[in-house]
């Protein structure tokens, strides 16, 4: 017998785990958010696309992040930036093509990198052709029944069906020529789907298996909390719906129908091979309620929105770490933590305020302590147990861009609300490569939002190789989370005694403290510097460590 045919036979495709390393890669997985927009432009038109994204692929490697996450490229007018989706099978020109995603996944792959795409399943573009023959046909047509439609209230239906209202400020009714209105939660160019719509799920089953097939290793799910409404939409009978949103129990989110959609798409996904996964967007009131949307028979991981939202106090963060832990414990799925995203102040500029309050911010603040405390927030996130996100820009210490002209915003919150909201364009400015050149290397053609001055002074080709650059604590620290199992792994930290203000954990043979006070405090050496966000100095077995400073040791 040959050689060959004593060989076992190969082993099924488990996709890419064996290429990438450890199974259940994502239970400790750092996971970078690329905003397509605003990350690189490759044709020079100012605003990014897909092929910017496959040719800066090598920055991401050797960042050392385990996947990547796209926002929105699907074909879409852009009233919200993409999330409002008019093809979900397709890539919309701004962005490049199906065969620029196609190159984009199996480079990343190459690269060692996964690749997660955002799905959009509450609502879909006004421009989607569901929609667009919802309108044509008129009431009592088949397509309205994919949306919310309803008659007004009122003598003649000029009042909308209840009283819920836009996440970005004004009702969630708009009504038609014809007189009926239609539910959007966000923008009217965002028309809620019906998920009680057969016709609905199957079309969103079958776009799981589009993406799936083209490659990808798993979704975001944009607005997870939303898709189910409480039946005959029952008016909210509050007018201070902004108070109550993430807080309290509302009609159109976190109702309990929605699990039975995650359950199903579940099964989809393990139909493939290579650990695909699901992290859902789900602002509900409680971690508590959170940890139902990563049981183990439906989404893998769900963004810590309680964790983002926490001040720079270390009572507070023991808290929230707790309170995560021993929610997620019971359903066996791993803590996610995130300071930034693409709907938030970045977390530089939270921090440079004593108690920014919200995460819309419309001041500066201080922006060495923002960048000082960002950095210590940023070793104290990459050292808890489970699985980080990261934004891109947060690994150069951008600060968000507070000052952009009115006239330049395209937030759709901008101008709806009343002041409340509409400042996200501030953290989708595009990131700087270079220190000089046009968009600071981020393109050939200027950048769809206007760049501040001296943003070159923190791009990557400024940081790179410069020690104690932001950049290059990043890069040591995910590198040391990959030498490091302790850090990422396991399910628990055990808190050490620590002066007020400060927090101490051990994890194995690992220790990590925090000193979110402005006053530097005494603290043990607990045995060797791994890495510091600020170096302390050590005499006599004693540690000064620095206000607002993270340090993690190695005990042997
Ligand atoms: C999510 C997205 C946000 C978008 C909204 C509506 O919250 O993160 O950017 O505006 O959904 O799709």
């Amino acid at each position: 017998m040959s050689q060959h045919s004593t060989d076992p036979a190969p082993a099924p495709n488990t996709g890419l785990a064996t290429v990438f390393g450890h199974r259940d890669w994502w239970r400790d997985a750092v996971i970078y958010q690329v905003y397509p927009r605003s990350f690189a432009d490759s044709n020079g038109d100012g605003m990014g696309d897909l092929e910017g994204v496959r040719s800066r692929l090598s920055h991401l490697r050797d960042l050392g992040v385990d996947a990547v996450w796209l926002s929105p490229f699907y074909a879409s007018p852009q009233a919200d930036a993409g999330y409002d989706v008019a093809d979900y099978r397709a890539v919309d020109p701004m962005f490049g093509n199906l065969m620029d995603a196609d190159a984009l996944i199996r480079d990343a792959h190459a690269h060692g990198l996964r690749i997660i795409v955002d799905l959009v399943p509450n609502h879909s573009s006004d421009q989607h052709e569901w929609f667009k023959r919802a309108l044509a046909e008129g009431p009592g047509s088949p397509l309205r029944e994919r949306y919310h439609f309803r008659p007004g209230k009122g003598e003649s239906g000029e009042l909308p069906p209840n009283d819920w209202e836009s996440i970005f400020g004004g009702p969630a009714w708009t009504r038609v020529a014809d007189g009926e209105w239609y539910l959007h939660l966000f923008a009217p160019e965002q028309p809620d789907l019906n998920w009680n719509h057969p016709a609905v799920g199957d079309e969103f089953r079958s776009i799981l298996r589009f993406w799936l097939d083209m490659g990808v290793d798993g979704f975001r799910v944009d607005v997870a909390h939303g898709l189910v409404k409480a039946e005959g939409l029952p008016d909210l009978g509050s007018h201070d719906q902004l108070k109550l949103l993430g807080n309290d129990a509302m009609p159109f989110f976190d109702q309990d129908g929605v699990h039975a959609i995650y359950r199903q798409w579940r099964t989809i996904l393990d139909e493939y091979a290579g650990e695909k996964i699901f992290v859902a967007e789900a602002w509900t009131p409680t971690i508590e309620r959170t940890a139902l949307y990563v049981r183990p028979d439906e989404l893998h991981q769900a963004f810590n929105f309680q964790y983002l939202g926490t001040h720079w106090d270390a009572a507070e963060l023991r808290a929230v770490i707790d309170t995560t832990l021993d929610a997620m414990r019971p359903v066996g799925a791993p803590a996610t933590w995130v300071l930034s995203n693409h709907d938030v102040t970045r977390h530089t500029t939270r921090f440079a305020h004593d108690r920014a309050l919200g995460t819309q911010i419309r001041e500066a603040g201080d922006r060495e302590l923002g960048l000082r405390r960002a950095r210590a927030a940023t070793l104290l996130m990459l050292a808890l147990p489970g699985s980080a996100y990261l934004y891109q820009g947060e690994e150069l210490g951008l600060p968000d861009v507070v000052d952009l002209p009115d006239e330049v915003r395209q937030d759709p919150a901008f101008s709806r609300g009343e002041g409340q909201d509409g400042f996200r364009d501030g953290c989708r400015v595009p990131i700087p490569w270079t220190r000089t050149g046009s968009s600071y290397g981020f393109g050939d053609g200027g950048s769809w939002l206007p760049q501040p001055e001296g943003w070159g002074d923190l791009s990557i080709e400024a940081q790179q190789g410069v020690a104690g650059s932001t950049l290059e604590l990043y890069r040591t620290a995910l590198a040391a989370r990959r030498d490091h199992p302790d850090l990422g792994a396991g399910e628990s930290v055990e808190w050490l005694k620590a002066p007020e203000g400060v927090l101490a954990f051990r994890r194995g043979g690992f220790v990590c403290v925090a000193n979110t006070t402005g006053e530097t405090v005494t603290t043990p050496a607990y045995g060797d510097i791994l890495l510091a966000s600020t170096e302390p100095t050590i005499a006599d077995g004693e540690t000064k460590l620095p206000a607002d400073t993270t340090v993690w040791w190695t005990t042997g």
